[in-house]
């Protein structure tokens, strides 16, 4: 089945276009407003993509596997990604994951079986000053400790039961 966006969501791909001097540039915009409405980057996003940008699926599938912002298989309604890198790593960031490996009952790269949280590792989040951190959704939480992340927890998954 073909992917097409929603009429509010087209609005929006007509807006990242006109900003751009061609359609190739729309590219990387483009893709975050097609994942913000499927979940992740299908084949017929990409086709949606690569139609709209005029360039090839290949140079699609390129943007899409080179960043690890874009889904490449299905995720949970909401997402979690742990920095492991050295600053955080160095804060206690193994600690952290392990923690919410054990509150989700699932590992690194996995999704819970309801389909709520996928939870990542990722390379550096660009706040190593004040690590460890992590990034739920689209929200930093910094100088992070277990009890903090116990709350954020509790009002991720409390939240999404409303
Ligand atoms: S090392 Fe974790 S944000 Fe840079």
């Amino acid at each position: 089945m073909s992917f097409a966006l929603t009429p509010e969501r087209q609005r929006e791909a007509e807006e990242i276009f006109s900003r751009y001097p061609n359609k190739l540039a729309a590219c990387i915009p483009l893709l975050h407003l097609c994942q913000e409405q499927h979940g992740w980057v299908s084949s017929e996003v990409i086709d949606f993509v690569a139609d709209r940008c005029e360039v090839t699926t290949a140079h699609v599938q390129g943007v899409v596997t080179f960043y690890s912002l874009f889904n490449q298989q299905p995720v949970g309604r909401h997402q979690i990604w742990v920095c492991r890198t050295l600053s955080c790593a160095l804060g206690g960031a193994g600690e952290i994951l392990r923690h919410c490996e054990k509150r989700l009952g699932i590992r690194a790269g996995e999704t819970t079986p309801d389909g709520r949280v996928t939870l990542r590792t990722a390379e550096c989040l660009a706040a190593c000053g004040q690590g460890p951190v992590m990034q739920v959704d689209k929200t930093y939480h910094e100088h992070l400790t277990i009890e903090q992340v116990d709350r954020i927890l509790d009002g991720l998954l409390a939240g999404d039961e409303k």
